[in-house]
């Protein structure tokens, strides 16, 4: 037997979404190796304040690995597997029936997957499968929004907007009519005019497509991809009639906006949506295992469980026992340390800390809601950064700047260039204060470099 002798600091690893050549030779891959409450650190022992909760998932903080090591231990002594196809388990069934508890209340029934982009593939089948039992087979296509990111398994892919993660592949498996997404910043337009605006293209693209060929709408509460896009006031809600007058469903992805991620359980919670169909992931376990889950309306569930209704999908490890005993730990976790209230506490001095972000020149807009907020970077005039800045400023200075500073953030150039937080619940007020310091101080420095 012979060991190969690896010179790259990720050794055989295939790091995703990135340039692997540069991790091949140099030394700079951040490799992380332990966590304590909002903080991680690496291999050298260097400590960073996580700013985005792992990757939007480590809602209670790196603390709890004890507590859920032993629902973890406890599951798996008892009973380490158990598929969800034609059978199930006690722990799958508990989670279903809490998950069901603190939805809102149409909520009742669940899907279990392993990870967002499953549970937004799987949203899409139970969309079309209840729309088949129904008769309406014509309903083929999606609305979708621009530049909004669902997961990059072949079926959610064709729901992700990004031409770097999607042309190669060819031909989406699901034909998606875009729409605009949420941003009105550089419009000139007030909230009313802005959601008229988006609720009217929505309207035309129905009205376009075949209001008998659209199986279901989907979107973000507030939307990740171009930083915490926020929708204008009663969106949703003109949204929601839409789609009753048309016969679509209304899919809301929460797989980042759900579990306190915007000050309550449900991003849907906290802006009064009333979805058809709800997909999960990231922190229903905390990230402390790998699940998705789908919560489905009644209205949709009365098809799909009529008698002689198949339900055409499922995954070997959706519902495992063992991730299912973490998840139900962890929302046992939220409320008993009272998590989300902690969260509410937090918010108003993100919230405030970040707004003051607003007053240095190259940031164009504040946004966001809970903890889950963005800077959007433009000229002082209000235009948007050209290529060579997004290259030089933000991808080759902010985003180094700030982990040199210790801040894990998320730092982006495309479509609109920012920068983003999405601390975890549990992170103190003075490390909330500490991190938007970070940011603030970078930012300067950036402006200062703009000229
Ligand atoms: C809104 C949204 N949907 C779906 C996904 C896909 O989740 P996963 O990476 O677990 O497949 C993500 C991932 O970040 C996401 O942000």
């Amino acid at each position: 037997v012979t060991t190969s002798l690896r010179t790259d600091p990720a050794g055989g690893l295939l790091l995703n979404g990135t340039e692997n050549a540069a991790h091949q030779s140099g030394g700079d891959l951040l490799v992380l190796e332990r966590g304590s409450g909002s903080h991680v650190f690496d291999t050298s022992g260097r400590k960073y304040l996580d700013g985005l909760s792992g990757l939007y998932c480590v809602q209670i903080g790196y603390s709890y690995g004890s507590e859920l090591a032993a629902a973890a231990t406890t599951q798996l002594e008892s009973l380490c597997y158990a598929p969800l196809w034609s059978r199930a388990h006690p722990a799958a069934i508990e989670l279903a029936e809490r998950l069901s508890d603190i939805a809102p209340a149409h909520l009742n029934h669940v899907f279990f997957t392993a990870g967002g982009a499953e549970s937004v593939e799987s949203a899409w089948k139970l969309a079309r499968q209840y729309h088949v039992e129904r008769g309406d087979l014509g309903r083929l296509k999606a609305i979708a929004r621009r530049n909004a990111y669902h997961g990059l398994t072949l079926g959610a892919l064709a729901l992700t907007d990004r031409a770097s993660l999607t042309e190669m592949f060819g031909a989406p498996a699901i034909p998606v009519h875009r729409v605009s997404d949420t941003s009105g910043f550089g419009l000139g337009l007030d909230e009313s005019e802005l959601c008229d605006r988006l609720i009217g293209e929505i309207e035309a693209a129905i009205e376009a497509e075949g209001p008998d060929t659209v199986a279901a709408f989907i979107a973000e509460p507030v939307q990740n991809h171009g930083g915490c896009l926020m929708p204008p006031a009663g969106y949703w809600q003109r949204l929601r009639a839409l789609c009753d007058r048309y016969g679509v469903l209304l899919i809301a992805d929460e797989v980042i906006t759900a579990f306190g991620r915007l000050g309550e359980w449900f991003g849907s919670d906290v802006l009064g949506i009333e979805a058809d169909i709800v997909t999960l992931a990231k922190g229903l376990t905390s990230g402390y295992a790998p699940m998705g889950a789908v919560l489905v309306a009644d209205k949709v569930a009365d098809v799909l469980t009529r008698p002689g209704v198949v339900l055409n999908h499922g995954f070997t490890f959706g519902g495992h026992p063992v991730t299912a005993a973490i998840a139900l730990k962890n929302l046992e976790i939220i409320e008993r340390d009272g998590l989300l209230d902690r969260a509410k506490e937090i918010v108003p001095v993100f919230a405030s800390a970040m707004r003051e972000l607003q007053q240095i020149p190259l940031v164009g807009e504040v946004r966001g809601t809970g903890l889950f907020m963005a800077v959007e970077l433009a000229y002082p005039d209000g235009s948007t950064l050209d290529d060579r800045h997004r290259k030089e400023l933000v991808g080759d200075y902010i985003s180094p700047a700030l982990q040199e500073a210790g801040l894990l953030a998320r730092v982006f150039s495309d479509p609109y260039p920012g920068v983003q937080l999405a601390p975890p619940m549990v992170t103190e007020p003075a490390d909330i204060a500490t991190m938007v310091a970070m940011v603030r101080e970078v930012l300067v420095e950036a402006s200062s470099r703009l000229g």
